[in-house]
């Protein structure tokens, strides 16, 4: 499972919960985040460096992309290059979303990359065409989360700002379709109100990956014994440890770093 940085520990935490015999691998290239200000061509080269360490030389059994600008630049050509199962966010997402929604009114937000790339609503074509679908950008609350800062004056302000047009358009259901989010929720929530309901992807992507496996026959366990859990950055390793073991709880507690391979190369040079 990969992502920028520390939003797709939305989605590990989720895994853990509902496969605990499952081994994880989690990568996060916070030396790189964030993916959703960059062109979707650099964040599809990023991708695919990720998915070569983590597939050919880690040798995964399935792969998550547990970032939804990822998901929008690199799923569809991943799945062309490699024949594991590869899971992204984008869908498990849109379809909790269809399913909470009463007034058939719903927002997605994300990031710029996400937003522009149309994804969403071309996925939204195939899953229900008949519904009212708005997306909005907001750059600048992936950072918040990048630092560990998730209440506070300043990302409210910025929160009340971005989020005035998801109450101009009276959405009442709304997809976080970052999967750094879920860490502002409780500040989105005070936006919104109560009565937008907020739905995160990170759930119904495990139950989505879980499907996946047992229909491929690839489960792990079935004797009670806890899988293992392995936690990779690009980034300084002793602050991933430190914010990430406050965001994903006690699993992430042994770190180790990974160099991306056209890093290391410039380094060398
Ligand atoms: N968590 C990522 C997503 O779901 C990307 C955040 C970023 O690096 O900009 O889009």
């Amino acid at each position: 499972m990969f992502d920028s940085g520390f939003g797709g520990l939305t989605v590990a935490r989720a895994t853990i919960d509902l496969l605990p015999e499952e081994n994880l691998i989690y990568l996060g290239d916070n030396a790189r985040y964030p993916y959703g200000a960059k062109p979707l061509d650099e964040v599809l080269r990023f991708s695919l460096e990720i998915a070569d360490y983590l597939v050919n030389e880690r040798k995964v059994k399935a792969l998550v992309i547990a970032c939804n600008t990822a998901t929008a630049a690199a799923l569809a050509a991943l799945r062309t290059m490699y024949d594991i199962p590869i899971l992204g966010v984008i869908e498990p997402g849109l379809r909790a979303l269809v399913q909470a929604s009463v007034r058939n009114r719903v927002g997605v937000i994300g990031t710029i990359g996400t937003v522009e790339s149309g994804e969403y609503e071309r996925a939204m074509a195939n899953i229900e065409p008949n519904i009212f679908l708005r997306s909005y950008a907001c750059p600048g609350f992936v950072e918040f989360v990048e630092r560990g800062e998730l209440v506070g004056r300043q990302v409210m302000v910025l929160a009340e700002r971005l989020l005035a047009p998801v109450l101009a358009d009276e959405i009442d259901t709304l997809l976080l379709g970052c999967t750094h989010y879920p860490y502002l929720a409780r500040v989105i929530s005070d936006v919104v109100g109560r009565s937008t309901v907020l739905v995160s992807s990170a759930d119904e992507t495990a139950f989505a990956l879980m499907r996946l496996l047992s229909e491929l026959d690839l489960q792990n366990g079935g004797n009670g014994a806890r899988g293992h859990v392995e936690f990779v950055s690009s980034g300084d390793i002793v602050s991933f440890t430190r914010v990430g073991s406050r965001l994903l709880g006690p699993e992430l507690g042994n770190a180790k770093p990974w160099t991306p391979p056209s890093q290391a190369t410039e380094t060398d040079s």
